[in-house]
């Protein structure tokens, strides 16, 4: 296999593609792909580094949250929550059995796209990202993208099949317009689907007020709203996909506690899950929007997470979350 090659745009903002193959016209999207890009160069690679962390360096501050290998090692074991939750379906939307054309947004690991990829070798696969972190040995159906889902998309020679977006809580500004580019993006009776986080943090008996888990989510949702992200995107995805014009539109909740505190058996597996990512995930989440926007320091930030994480493992604090499965279809 090759090494994988970057590629930069002239312009602003379209994507750039990651090349995971030496084999590069093996697909007929290849080509379509280098119309939007163009010479190769490293500066996608030129990582933000800051408080012992790395971040993407296309369009620069656009996400708030490291790409390192420690966030990548995080993004896996969700991964397997998420699978683990959904009794191990990839996606929930009744797609058939033979999608063409398919994407996914935001795709961090590329690890559901390669999974999907393997699942249907007949499709053609997308995965887009800021960060160019995803392997270099992927299936041959699969190609890798940096590009800034938020901007107009370039992806014009033919519709997708399936769009599919999980986790993007705190990436996304403007969901309304985002569901509006899937939804003239889609095929007709083509599929979207979002699976995503309700990031406020519950318990049923009262057991998180006045904790440090409390006030951690409640400090980094309003720092993120503040700072234009939308943070708990679940409860409102059905809404978006509404107005979007999509029809069929399916929602499914599930609940995700932290810790290992509940009895039930899948519960406490979903727990233990939640638990081991956030063992990185509450300073990933944390640092950036706390010190470039709200002004506190790295100390600061660091004591809030140890005390959060310490609230994580104590087995008398109840808390959970909920996260949203919503998936629709685009009108014949
Ligand atoms: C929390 S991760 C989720 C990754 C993946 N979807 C998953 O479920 O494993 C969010 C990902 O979205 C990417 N992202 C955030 N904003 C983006 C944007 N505007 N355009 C493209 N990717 C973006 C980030 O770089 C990150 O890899």
């Amino acid at each position: 296999m090759a090494e994988s090659g970057i590629t930069t745009s002239q312009n602003a903002a379209p994507p750039i593609v990651v090349d995971t193959e030496s084999t590069e016209n093996d697909s007929s999207y290849g080509d379509e792909i280098s119309n939007y890009t163009a010479s190769l160069t490293s500066s996608v690679l030129h990582y933000r580094q800051e408080n012992g962390r790395s971040y993407h360096a296309y369009c620069d501050g656009r996400y708030l949250i490291p790409n390192d290998e420690e966030e990548k090692d995080r993004l896996d074991m969700i991964h397997e929550m998420m699978m683990t939750m959904t009794g191990r379906k990839l996606f929930l939307a009744p797609i058939g059995e033979s999608p063409q054309r398919v994407i996914d947004l935001g795709t961090g690991t590329g690890i559901w796209a390669i999974e999907f990829a393997d699942e249907f070798p007949a499709a053609e696969v997308i995965g887009n990202d800021l960060s160019p972190i995803q392997p270099t040995q992927v299936p041959p159906n699969l190609r890798f993208i940096v590009d800034d889902f938020e901007d107009e998309w370039l992806y014009e020679n033919q519709k997708f099949d399936f769009i599919h977006a999980r986790f993007l809580t705190c990436s996304v500004r403007d969901y309304g317009r985002l569901l509006e580019q899937c939804y003239k993006h889609a095929a007709p009776g083509g599929w979207v689907e979002f699976q995503d986080w309700d990031a406020r943090v519950y318990s049923e008996d009262g057991t998180i007020k006045n904790t440090s888990i409390e006030q951690y989510y409640d400090t980094i949702i309003h720092a993120f709203e503040k700072a234009g992200y939308v943070a708990c995107p679940g409860p409102r995805l059905e809404e978006w996909f509404r107005k979007a014009g999509f029809v069929d539109i399916h929602v499914v909740k599930y609940q995700i506690p932290m810790g290992t505190w509940p009895k039930d058996r899948h519960l406490k597996i979903l727990g233990t899950w939640n638990l081991m990512e956030a063992e990185t995930g509450f300073q990933a989440a944390a640092m950036a929007v706390l010190t470039r926007y709200e002004g506190w320091t790295e100390d600061e930030v660091n004591i809030l997470v140890a005390k959060t994480k310490n609230d994580a493992r104590n087995r008398d604090i109840h808390a959970f979350f909920y996260f949203y499965v919503v998936y629709g279809r685009k009108p014949e």
